[in-house]
C-alpha cells in the first residue's frame, strides 16, 4: 500500500514539474535572448500590419521601420492613422510606408479586396494579424456587435492571411531552395483571455481563442516551409484598448498591472522562430500557470462567481434580466 502511495505520489510530481517547467523554461530563456532583426530574417521586404494606427501595432511598425523593413499600416481611425504617419516618416528614411483606411467589421471580402487592390505589386514577407477590440457584454439575447467584434478580431484578419499567404510561400520558394532560409512570418494577436473563461466576455473570448487555435495549428505547416508564425497572449497592455470599454472600474485597477505595447512588440521579436506560444506580461503566465494546476470545472465553480461581487458584473447580469 505504501509503496503504490509513494509510486503515485512520485508520478504526480513529476507530471507536474513537467507541466510547469516545460512551459517556463522557454519562456524564460528567450527573454534573455537578442531580439530578431526581420530584415536580416527575411529581407528588405514589406510587413502588413492589422491595427497598426495604434498601441501593439503602432510599436510593432516602429521597430519593424527601424530595422530596415517596409511597412502597410491598416487602420480604421483617420487621426490614428496620420499620428502614426508622424510618428514613423521620422525614422528611416530607406524605408517606405503604405496607410490603408479600412473598417474590418464591414463585409470581410469587400474589405480584404480593397486592400489587396493596393498592395497588389508589394513583396509581402510578414504578416502581423493584430486588429481587434474588446468589450465586458452579455452575450444572451440579440447583439450586433458579436458578428462586429468577430469580423473586426478574427474573419477579415484571417481573410486577409487566405489571400496574401500564397504569395508569402511563393516569395519564399522562388528565393532559395535551402529549406533553412527563413522566407516569411505570421504573427497574431490573441490575449490571455484565450487561457482563462472570463465572465461576460464570451464574445471577445471566442475571436482570440479562433485567431490562437489558427495560428498554433497554422504553425505546423509553416514550419516545413520556413514562414515563422507566433501567436502573442498579452495580458493587460497599456493602450487605447481600454478607451472602448466603459463602466467596467476592475479594469482601471488592471492597468495599474499592464505591460507597455513597447515591452509586448520585444517580447515578440525575440521569440521570431524560437517561441510559436508567446505569453507576454506576468498576469499571462500567472494565468497559464493557474490553469496548469486549477482545471476549468473547478475555476467555474470556485473562482468564476468571484466577478458577480464586482457591482459592474452584477449590472451587467440584472441587464439580461430586464430584456
Ligand atoms: N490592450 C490589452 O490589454 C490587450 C490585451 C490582450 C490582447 N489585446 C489585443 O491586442 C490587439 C491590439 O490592441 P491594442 O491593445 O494595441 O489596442 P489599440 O491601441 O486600441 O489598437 C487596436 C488597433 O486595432 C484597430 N482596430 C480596432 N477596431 C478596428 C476595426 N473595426 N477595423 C480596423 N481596425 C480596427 C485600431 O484601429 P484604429 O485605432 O484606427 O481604430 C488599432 O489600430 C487587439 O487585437 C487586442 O484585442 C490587447
Amino acid at each position: 500500500m505504501n509503496f503504490l502511495l509513494s509510486f503515485f505520489l512520485n508520478i504526480s510530481a513529476a507530471l507536474f514539474c513537467l507541466s510547469i517547467f516545460s512551459y517556463l523554461i522557454p519562456q524564460l530563456v528567450v527573454w534573455f535572448l537578442p531580439e530578431r532583426n526581420l530584415k536580416h530574417r527575411y529581407g528588405q521586404s514589406w510587413c502588413v500590419v492589422t491595427g497598426g494606427s495604434s498601441g501593439i501595432g503602432q510599436q510593432f511598425a516602429v521597430k519593424a521601420t527601424k530595422q530596415g523593413m517596409n511597412c502597410v499600416i491598416i487602420g480604421r481611425n483617420e487621426s490614428h492613422l496620420n499620428e502614426t504617419k508622424d510618428l514613423l516618416s521620422q525614422l528611416n528614411p530607406q524605408t517606405q510606408q503604405l496607410y490603408i483606411t479600412a473598417d474590418f467589421s464591414k463585409d470581410p471580402d469587400v474589405v480584404t479586396r480593397h486592400i489587396l487592390q493596393q498592395v497588389e505589386e508589394l513583396d509581402i514577407s510578414v504578416l502581423f494579424l493584430n486588429a481587434g477590440y474588446g468589450s465586458f457584454e452579455k452575450a444572451t439575447g440579440p447583439s450586433s456587435t458579436l458578428v462586429d467584434m468577430l469580423n473586426t478580431n478574427t474573419v477579415t484578419n484571417l481573410a486577409l492571411f487566405n489571400s496574401l499567404s500564397p504569395r508569402i510561400l511563393r516569395r519564399s520558394l522562388s528565393q532559395t531552395s535551402s529549406s533553412k532560409e527563413h522566407r516569411g512570418a505570421v504573427f497574431l494577436t490573441s490575449s490571455v483571455v484565450d487561457l482563462v473563461a472570463v465572465p461576460y466576455a464570451a464574445n471577445y473570448c471566442s475571436t482570440k481563442s479562433s485567431l490562437a487555435a489558427f495560428g498554433e495549428s497554422l504553425a505546423f505547416e509553416c514550419q516545413q516551409v520556413g514562414v515563422d508564425v507566433v501567436v502573442l497572449r498579452p495580458g493587460p497592455v497599456n493602450t487605447r484598448f481600454y478607451d472602448r470599454i466603459s463602466g467596467i472600474s476592475i479594469l482601471q485597477a488592471i492597468q495599474l498591472v499592464g505591460s507597455s505595447p513597447q515591452s509586448v512588440v520585444r517580447k515578440l521579436f525575440k521569440s521570431v522562430g524560437r517561441l510559436v506560444a508567446c505569453d507576454v506580461g506576468l498576469s499571462t503566465i500567472l494565468v497559464r500557470l493557474f490553469t496548469k494546476v486549477v482545471d476549468y470545472n473547478a475555476y467555474a465553480t470556485f473562482v468564476a462567481p468571484i466577478f458577480n461581487l464586482f457591482p459592474e458584473f452584477q449590472h451587467l447580469g440584472q441587464e439580461s434580466e430586464t430584456r
